[in-house]
């Protein structure tokens, strides 16, 4: 799967757009008034559509749209554009709520996920959850003296996860399988955790890293 279709125009869809293009995909990206990216096209070399054609034209899908409109924005991709593909799901359910001392409010609760809602709604969909605990500058190919850090990820589909698995080869981190759509009940609450060093001290350069013995 060289076509890859990036469902979100703001930082997250332009850098991986960007991170695809530079690992030799074909990509283009998709907005509601894909006039607005005229700018970052010129300049990127990446062509936008609305998030209908840029998923009807895709082999594999990245899904990185405000995660209060993520079932919006996939019904406007349309169902029958998703059919059979992989769609990599970024987004988080952040609520339109201020954060309590660093803490992201989410719209879900802890036994239920932003990603099984949108499996459900798209059952032939096939969605792996990754690229959404680490903040977008550091998505595609971080350094860090550390070493790789770790990208948590799940899905159903063992076909589509190897995608994602080479993607996030490419893409320089160290891979976590975490099993199926249901771990993204527990993947998603790391963006909490990792954006409470940025609310509370404005300190935004880090990435979880999980160690084995
Ligand atoms: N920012 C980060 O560092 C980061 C890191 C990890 C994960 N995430 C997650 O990734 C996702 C994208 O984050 P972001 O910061 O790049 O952008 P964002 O501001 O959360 O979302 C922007 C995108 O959402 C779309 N959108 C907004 N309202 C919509 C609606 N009513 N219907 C359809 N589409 C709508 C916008 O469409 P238009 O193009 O039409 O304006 C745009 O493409 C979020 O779920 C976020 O939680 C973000």
């Amino acid at each position: 799967m060289q076509k890859v279709g990036i469902i979100g125009s703001a930082s997250v869809g332009q850098t991986l757009a960007e991170g695809f293009k530079k690992h030799g995909y074909d990509v283009r990206i998709g907005s509601r008034t894909p006039a607005k990216l005229a700018e970052f096209s010129s300049k990127s070399g990446i062509s936008a559509g609305t998030f209908a054609d840029v998923a009807a034209w895709a082999e594999a899908v990245v899904l990185a749209v405000h995660g209060v409109a993520a079932e919006e924005a996939l019904r406007q991709a349309g169902d029958q554009n998703l059919r059979g593909k992989v769609v990599i799901d970024a987004t988080n359910p952040i609520a339109d709520a201020p954060p309590i001392d660093g803490v992201l409010q989410f719209f879900t609760g802890p036994n239920e996920s932003l990603m099984e809602r949108l499996q459900a709604a798209h059952p032939e969909a096939r969605f792996v959850k990754a690229f959404s605990c680490v903040g977008a500058a550091r998505m595609v190919n971080p350094q860090f003296s550390g070493g790789k850090p770790t990208m948590f990820y799940c899905g159903n589909d063992a076909g589509a996860k190897a995608f994602v698995e080479d993607v996030l080869d490419k893409f320089g981190w160290e891979r976590a399988d975490m099993g199926s759509a249901a771990a993204a009940r527990a993947i998603e609450p790391l963006a909490q955790l990792w954006c409470i060093p940025g609310f509370r001290q404005n300190s935004w350069t880090h990435a979880l890293s999980l160690l084995w013995s």
